[in-house]
């Protein structure tokens, strides 16, 4: 007997590891042979911990699995009350277009025969035979940009470190993810490590660099555990080391461990972490593709967009391209969560309405109340009201729109939220997590704080106050934290009026 049970972390949340002692267990007692593969989670949240039988008819899913639906696991799977039926006609699946994590909940994330089994190593392959210039211009023509948040396009920052003299060069993965509602690039390592580490080599073969790095933070221990293995296996069968599959090229991957800063996502900030130094932010220029870690030509690039490059080279620029809309091309892994129904990971092509996105992906609330905003790309993303529910799911189109998509990172929040009580969590968090570097950021978000109370208090006078502290902090912060958290404030306070109105309290 096999089962497949993932050792995703939402998964263990929800108490996988119990469910997978218990399975251990009953088979033991009935002398059952069974083979449990802790897998990557297909990423429905809500029907976790789920667990995958492989009958003769294919995989056969069960959940969300409690203690008491083990032993039924062992009889008559049909009339189980957790049955789900086969696991690839589960609609959630179905509808979806499953590039980057096509293996994801899959295969064996351990295991490189299965990898290989699935198409792994096949983009390696054909990236070994293509020159520098040829390997760039595949990511070039691919239209991918930066999944992390910024949407930069990957082929024209590769080119720039290619093109870079000097004796040696970096490939730093950033998995450092720390926006809220975000989650791909833990499942990714997690359920499909040997992606992440062939998109990195091919990184690698595309600019001259022969070592890799990649910092993950610490709050993920499953991730981290699950990146060391592999690492370790793709060593000892020779597909990184002193020669990749057998070539003249050499890459090599080292796991660091971040120390839990929000900041240490922002690049340079994780570079000064990576070289031991604070994780403080650096000035650009200049950037780290030409001086980032030791001052050396480096790539940094988000685990999904160099996750997804090797199934741009196994079926080439031209396919992955032709998913998408205007400059977003190809696919993008959605993380829907907050107050839905259906919450989870939705690997689909750019393009969807965010009104597509909540109402039928995630079924709406779970409260059953109105879908009162939608915070799109982390605590530093915008809120969209109902009535911008017809953007579609592209970076220009969010920018059009004074939001930004991020690293995809959906919250969903019912008419009882309080818009401008995220206003204030918006520059609490800011305050929080600043680095202290520039002034804007630092001292403009604890007055942030304090002024977002006197509207609360229902001092008039201080919502121009606001307006005008958001624009000093956007356009005189020195990075993303300080200049994008302007964002969630402005859209709460343009969107949301009623929740400002200085009076409100008074008349409550
Ligand atoms: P950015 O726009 O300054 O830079 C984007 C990337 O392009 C950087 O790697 C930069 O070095 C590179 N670049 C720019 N010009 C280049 C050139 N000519 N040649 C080569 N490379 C070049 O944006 P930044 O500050 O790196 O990221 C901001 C984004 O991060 C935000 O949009 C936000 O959504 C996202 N973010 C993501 C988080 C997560 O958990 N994934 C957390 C916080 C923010
Ligand atoms: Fe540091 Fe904030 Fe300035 Fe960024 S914006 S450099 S986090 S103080």
């Amino acid at each position: 007997m096999k089962i497949y049970l993932p050792l995703d972390s939402a998964a263990v949340a929800l108490g996988a590891d119990e469910i997978a002692e218990s399975l251990m267990f009953q088979a033991k007692a009935r002398g059952v042979n069974l083979t449990l593969v802790r897998n990557g989670s297909h990423g429905m949240v809500w029907l976790e911990p789920m667990a995958e039988i492989v009958t003769d008819a294919g995989r056969m899913a069960f959940g969300p699995l409690t203690l008491s639906d083990v032993p039924a696991l062992f009889g008559d799977l049909a009339s189980h009350p957790k049955a789900l039926g086969k696991t690839e006609d589960l609609p959630w699946l179905k509808a979806q277009t499953r590039l980057t994590f096509a293996r994801v909940g899959v295969i064996d994330p351990l295991s490189l025969d299965d990898y290989k089994a699935h198409g792994g190593l096949a983009g390696l392959t054909l990236a070994l035979g293509m020159d520098k210039a040829g390997i760039v211009a595949e990511v070039t023509n691919s239209g991918l940009r930066g999944r992390g948040g910024a949407g930069f396009p990957t082929g024209i920052k590769w080119k720039t470190v290619s093109e870079a003299v000097a004796d040696r060069k970096y490939i730093v993965c950033n998995a450092d993810e720390g926006d809220s509602a975000t989650f791909a690039d833990r499942m990714l390592m997690e359920g499909d490590p040997f992606t992440l580490i062939e998109g990195m080599i091919i990184a690698g073969l595309a600019t001259g660099a022969t070592k890799g790095f990649v910092y993950i933070r610490s709050e993920y221990p499953i991730a981290i555990e699950v990146m060391q293995k592999a690492v370790k296996i793709a060593t000892d069968a020779g597909v990184l080391g002193a020669s990749v599959l057998g070539s003249a090229n050499a890459f090599n991957i080292e796991i660091r461990v971040g120390a839990g800063a929000y900041v240490c996502g922002e690049e340079t900030s994780l570079l000064n972490s990576l070289e031991g130094k604070r994780g403080v932010v650096r000035a650009k220029p200049p950037l780290p593709a030409l001086q980032g870690f030791m001052a050396k030509p480096t790539v940094v690039n988000n685990v999904i967009s160099l996750a997804s490059v090797p199934v741009i080279f196994e079926k080439g620029a031209a396919f992955y391209k032709d998913f998408g809309l205007g400059r977003s091309r190809g696919t993008i892994p959605l993380q829907i969560a907050g107050n839905v129904k259906h919450g989870g990971l939705f690997e689909i092509a750019f393009g969807l309405t965010l009104g597509e996105i909540v109402d039928k992906i995630a079924g709406g609330s779970a409260s059953g109340r109105p879908v009162k905003a939608v915070q799109v790309g982390g605590p530093l993303g915008a809120y969209f009201p109902r009535a911008l529910f017809d953007t579609p799911f592209g970076y220009e189109e969010f920018a059009g729109k004074d939001g930004l998509i991020g690293h995809a990172g959906l919250t969903v929040f019912d008419d009882s939220a309080d818009m401008l009580k995220q206003a204030r969590f918006a520059m609490e968090f800011c305050a929080i997590e600043s680095c202290g570097k520039c002034t804007p950021c630092r001292i403009g978000a604890v007055r942030g704080v304090e002024t977002v109370d006197r509207i609360a208090k229902g001092d008039a006078s201080a919502i121009p106050l606001l307006t005008d502290l958001c624009n000093t902090m956007k356009s005189g912060s020195l990075c993303a934290l300080g200049g994008f958290t302007p964002y969630p404030v402005m859209s709460a306070l343009t969107h949301f009026p009623d929740d400002f109105a200085p009076m409100k309290e008074a008349a409550e």
